[in-house]
């Protein structure tokens, strides 16, 4: 049954590697193969489906709308179907959060909110070089793929390395050392070789580079250097965006204020492509049509990405994550404790935490032993050693403990076997 994808499909697959299995269903912080096998979903498309598979309130409202041959593609056309996400972002994101912010639609993929970003801060600031961050991950495509740090997508013939400075993100250089006060040093001697940059882009949790987290101090003296040498911050929230870590935005709880703001993944709500860019008011010096794509009018997922923002009505979603992030935190601290051999490390904050193995090779065996016993997880971090858990944010206890439980229990398997 996978032979088709062995003889057609390009090399560049990887997930398919990973899991194996022909999938034909999936259902909330479920998946189903095609012999009927049911397996939890921790993945959740890389933080994709922050509210589950076909959730049931979007399903509806999609259903209605193409009975009602609502319109699907439009171009960047006004429709009452962006409008009315727009009017409920507004509404329930910005305002509250005093941001005075206009709303960029781009291409329908992460890679291409992260361009705009990249290209509108360095029209805006006229200057060319741009700080990104050691272990940062911002898509693959040449802009973002330049600011990205891991050396595996970074392939010497088609890298354009050029008006990129690397930092070190917090805590790189151990503990005890503010790689904040470090890169001070090097934007305020104008003989360190590093250009003051158009902006500082960053993950102020990083995803793909491992779960790392930085602090809400690192984060506020980031914002305070952008502030001192006129450079602008772009938080890019695509993966830990949308309520990954209990809020909305992955910021608010340092207080930050960032100029530009890139948002994708689960911002859709269904899994269905959107990706958009926020950026400060007196920022949007973009003439009109000076950065187009064809799909960026997906009015579908405009559809269930409004429904999707009614969770944010109120703070009792917020209270939810935070509740769930302390049980999934507090049971991987207990497995830690109980494997000492794992020598792991639990990193992460809301609901989304990596659990980092020394042995890079033992983290491979665990998530597929997980995958055998029908658990689905993902490794990350340059080394590929870190578990990470991105379970739907509307997983319940039941199902997250269920889980814990294989993940537990696959552990045990693959420390008896070496
Ligand atoms: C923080 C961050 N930025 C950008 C991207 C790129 O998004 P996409 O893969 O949809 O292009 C990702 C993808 O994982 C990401 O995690």
């Amino acid at each position: 049954m996978m032979e088709i994808f062995r003889h057609l499909e390009s090399e560049v697959r990887s997930y398919s590697r990973s899991f194996p299995v022909l999938f034909e269903k999936a259902k909330d912080a479920f998946l189903f193969d095609k012999a009927g096998n049911r397996y939890i979903d921790f993945f959740a498309g890389a933080g994709t489906l922050n509210y589950g598979h076909n959730n049931g309130y979007m399903k509806e409202k999609l259903i209605a709308y193409l009975q009602n041959d609502g319109l699907v593609h439009g171009l960047d056309m006004a429709t009452v179907a962006k409008s009315n996400l727009l009017n409920k972002l507004d509404d329930i994101i910005l305002k509250p959060r005093v941001m005075d912010f206009k709303v960029q639609f781009t291409g329908p993929t992460g890679t291409n909110a992260v361009e705009a970003a990249l290209k509108l801060a360095r029209m805006v600031k006229k200057r060319s070089n741009v700080i990104s961050f050691t272990n940062g991950y911002h898509g693959l495509t040449m802009g973002s793929m330049s600011v990205t740090a891991n050396a595996y997508y970074r392939d010497e013939a088609f890298i354009n390395r050029s008006d990129v400075s690397f930092m070190p993100y917090d805590g790189y250089l151990g503990k005890d050392l503010n790689t904040a006060a470090y890169m001070r040093r090097f934007l305020e001697d104008n003989s360190s070789g590093v250009d003051i940059p158009a902006a500082v882009i960053l993950e102020t949790v990083q995803g793909e580079g491992g779960i790392r987290v930085a602090s809400d101090e690192w984060l506020r003296e980031i914002e305070s250097i952008c502030r001192d040498f006129d450079i602008l911050l772009i938080v890019d929230d695509i993966q830990v965006g949308n309520g990954r870590t209990g809020h909305f935005f992955s910021f608010e709880q340092s207080g930050i204020k960032p100029d530009i703001v890139t948002l994708s993944k689960s911002f859709g709500g269904y899994g269905l492509p959107l990706s958009i860019v926020l950026f400060r008011r007196d920022l949007d010096i973009w003439k009109p049509g000076q950065h187009t794509g064809t799909f960026r009018g997906n009015n579908l997922a405009f559809v269930s990405a409004a429904v999707a923002l009614d969770y944010w009505k109120d703070d009792c979603f917020s209270k939810e994550i935070f509740r769930k992030g302390e049980i999934l935190a507090g049971r991987l601290n207990a497995i830690s404790a109980k494997y000492p051999q794992l020598n792991a490390e639990v990193r992460g904050r809301g609901f989304v935490y990596g659990l980092a193995i020394s042995a890079a090779e033992m983290a491979r065996e665990i998530s597929s032993a997980c995958f055998d016993n029908k658990l689905i997880l993902e490794l990350c971090g340059s080394r590929n050693n870190v578990i990470k858990f991105l379970a739907p944010l509307i997983i319940s206890e039941e199902v997250l403990n269920e889980g814990l439980d294989i993940l537990d229990a696959s552990i045990g398997q693959v420390l008896q076997k070496n």
